[in-house]
């Protein structure tokens, strides 16, 4: 089928892989994407403002995900701007993996770990989480990612995710915060809005 979701376990298109290049001003990467992958065709202008708009981690910073990683253009930059941190990329999406595991060797990025939801080893305590959420897989769906994922935030790190403005970016901030992790807008541009989130914040008794 090739009109198989971004989003799917394991895609159907016939494969047709091809190059995009991703310029920022500290970042240069030449990816390969495929069919059955999100924004195959250029990197995402969302992910691009993400990059742009959020600070590099901090020195110590030594875990860091990117939740939905598609074929790598946040998790590999991130792995760039963090030489000395492990870049936990993470996506349900095999041929996703695949092209990710593949841009990371290419780049000569030996500190990126590509894995399925389910492989993050138990102890580990992220110290930033950078991503372009999978808003289409529907808002319980979504939400049941956020949780987890934001919950496994270190005490005083933070998460920065880029949401389109016309997907809800002003509301999914709005049910981050009331959900106790305290949530800002940190820019506005195009059609995107990028969040920051605190780690979790315990209700007073
Ligand atoms: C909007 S895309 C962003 C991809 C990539 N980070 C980029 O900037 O090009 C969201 C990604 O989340 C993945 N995804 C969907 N559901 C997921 C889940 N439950 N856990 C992890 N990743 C998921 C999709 O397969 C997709 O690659």
């Amino acid at each position: 089928m090739a009109n198989d979701q971004y989003f799917t376990a394991s895609p159907t298109a016939a494969s047709a892989r091809r190059e995009v290049r991703l310029d920022l001003p500290d970042v240069t990467l030449h990816l390969t994407t495929d069919r059955g992958v999100f924004s195959a065709d250029r990197v995402d202008p969302g992910t691009r403002v993400l990059l742009a708009e959020s600070p590099v981690p901090p020195p110590s910073a030594a875990q860091l995900a990117d939740v939905g990683c598609g074929y790598g253009p946040i998790a590999l930059t991130l792995a760039s701007r963090a030489p000395d941190a492990i870049v936990w990329a993470i996506d349900v999406n095999e041929r996703a993996r695949e092209l990710c595991r593949h841009n990371a060797e290419r780049a000569g990025l030996a500190n990126v770990s590509v894995i399925a939801p389910d492989e993050l080893p138990r102890d580990v305590r992220l110290d930033g989480i950078w991503s372009n959420p999978p808003i289409r897989i529907g808002k319980g769906a979504l939400h049941e990612l956020l949780l987890h994922w934001l919950g496994l935030l270190a005490p005083d790190a933070h998460a920065w995710l880029v949401v389109q403005k016309h997907l809800g970016a002003d509301s999914l901030a709005r049910w981050i915060d009331e959900a106790g992790w305290p949530t800002r807008r940190i820019a506005s541009r195009q059609a995107y809005r990028v969040l920051e989130v605190d780690a979790h914040v315990e209700a007073e008794p």
